[in-house]
Parts: C-alpha cells; structure tokens; sequence
C-alpha cells in the first residue's frame, strides 16, 4: 500500500459538469499508486439552486435560457416508451479509469491516454457507434417518470471520435433489498469535499447495465446538458427499469454527494420517442 504517496499534477483543470469529464492524469503516474492529488477543479460560477438565472450569468450559458430541447424532462408511461432505436453495446469487462467526486457526487472518467475515443466502450444505435467518456452520479435524479423522483441518477455519458458529447445514457437510482454488484465493485466515496483527489480502477460497467435489463425498454429525445453551457444536439436514453441498491450502499452515495438536480424543462422540440 502506497497510500501516501501523492503526486501533484500540473495538468490544466477543466470545468467539471454534466456531462463534461476530464482526465488528470499525468507522465508522472505511479503503476502501484493507489490515490493521487489532482489540482482543484476550477469553482463554477452558477449554482443548482439559482439555476432559474443561468442565462444570465455568463454570455456562453444563453441556451440555458432560449434553448428549444432542453434537459431534463418529466417522462410518463403515457410517452409509451421508444420503439424506432435499439442499442447495441460493446463494453469489455473490464474498463480502466479514474474514479473521483465531480464537486456534487461520485464519478468515473475513462482512461484514455491518446484521445482515440474509438478504443472506449460503445454503444450503437440506428447507424451511430458513441463511446463511454465516463459517468456520474446526480442527486436527486433529474428526470422524474410519472411524477416519482428516484433518489439518484447515474449518467453514462458518450462521445464521438472527435470526442463532443453526443449520447447520455440516463439510469435512475433507489434503495432495494439486495447488494448492487456494481456499486460493491467500487472503493469507498470519495467525498465532495475532496475534489482533488482520484483513484485509479477497473471496473465492470456491463453490471449497472444489465441491472436495467441492458436498456431493453427506454425513452428516448432530443435535449442538452443538464448544466451550463447547456449545451444541445445530445441524445438522452432513460431506462424504463429501476436500478436498485441497497440502503447501505444509496447512503454511501448521498454522503458523497450534494444537490445536483437542474428542475425539469418544457417539453418543446425534444421529439419524444421519435
Ligand atoms: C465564453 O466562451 C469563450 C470560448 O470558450 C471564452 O473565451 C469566454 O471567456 C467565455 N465567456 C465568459 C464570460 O466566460
Ligand atoms: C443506415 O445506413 C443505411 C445505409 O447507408 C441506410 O440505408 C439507412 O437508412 C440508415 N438507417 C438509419 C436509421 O439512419
Ligand atoms: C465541507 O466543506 C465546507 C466548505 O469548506 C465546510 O463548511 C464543511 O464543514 C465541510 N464538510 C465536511 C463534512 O467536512
Ligand atoms: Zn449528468
């Protein structure tokens, strides 16, 4: 155990939010070293709980106010669920990546040292193949379905081979009876007040898919990042399933985590479904 040994990184911090996640990793990363120091990421200049007001806060965010397929939404088993896409995913069973706290809860960034995205875990639908960039957790979950908010959702966020996010694959989280082997893969949180630091895993990410039967049924529409700049042009898939975990471990994962849930948007151009 090295426990103690960090490392600081001169790497450039980039924004961390919905959707976006950055590596730290640097030349100087030790094989054996279990926890490294990563520069504080840079403090956002908006909050979840004025989030009514992120039009106005930077000139880049106005999308969060004008855009026309904006994310999240309420969904309902009355939107029936999508029957034109099928997704195919090509995950190994082993990813590498660094596991951290993106400053409102646990998350996961794939290792990927040159950049070639096509390496990554993929998923594909209709003629499109995106690649696993990392995931997060927000809480509470920000798409409601008929009108129930899950305690969590867990957001895989995909990438074309240029590396924009295009595809967020949406499962929401609650407390069950049993032991998630997902979440029991996982070292202990990392909490939010720990920012700088990270850890270097391998996990199977197939079990937080198969939890929600592989995404066998979901919604599916055309919306943005959940957080400024708002981006749009991503495609959501939220899985009908719940994935549940046990209590022990949703507790673990509200101790790591803050309010990180932007309020629901107008259904507009979003294409529900189509
Ligand atoms: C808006 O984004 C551009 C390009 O990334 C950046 O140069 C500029 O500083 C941003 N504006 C503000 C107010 O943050
Ligand atoms: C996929 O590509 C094929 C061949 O280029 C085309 O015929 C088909 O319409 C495309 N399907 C979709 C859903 O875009
Ligand atoms: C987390 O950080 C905040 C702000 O620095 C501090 O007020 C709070 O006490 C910290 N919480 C814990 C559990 O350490
Ligand atoms: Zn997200």
């Amino acid at each position: 155990m090295v426990r103690s040994l960090f490392i600081i990184l001169n790497a450039v911090a980039s924004t961390l939010s919905c959707s976006t996640h950055s590596n730290y990793r640097s030349m100087a990363y030790e094989k054996h070293q279990i926890m490294e120091e990563i520069p504080e990421p840079p403090r956002d200049d908006w909050t979840y709980e004025a989030s009514f007001n992120w039009g106005r806060v930077n000139e880049n965010y106005t999308l969060c106010q004008t855009g026309a397929q904006q994310s999240p939404i309420s969904l309902g088993l009355n939107n029936g669920f999508s029957r034109n896409h099928r997704l195919r995913f090509d995950y190994p069973d082993k990813v590498t990546g660094n596991f951290y706290n993106w400053n409102y809860g646990p998350a996961f960034t794939v290792i990927n040292e040159g950049e070639d995205w096509a390496q990554n875990p993929s998923v594909s639908y209709d003629n499109e193949t995106l690649y696993l960039k990392g995931w997060h957790i927000h809480c509470p979950a920000e798409h409601s379905v008929a009108n129930d908010r899950s305690k969590a959702e867990l957001h895989l966020v995909h990438v074309d081979t240029e590396g924009h996010e295009k595809v967020v694959l949406a499962i929401r989280l609650d407390p069950g009876h049993d032991n998630s082997i997902f979440f029991e893969q996982l070292p202990p949180m990392i909490g939010f007040n720990e920012t700088k630091m990270q850890q270097e895993i391998g996990i199977d990410i197939k079990l937080a898919l198969a939890a929600v039967q592989n995404f066998n049924e979901f919604w599916t529409y055309e919306g943005s990042l959940t957080s400024p700049p708002c981006e749009e042009g991503i495609r959501w898939f939220v899985a009908r399933q719940i994935f549940f975990t046990s209590v022990k471990q949703m507790q673990m994962i509200l101790r790591a985590s803050t309010y990180s849930a932007r309020p629901e948007q107008e259904v507009w151009l979003h294409r529900i479904n189509e």
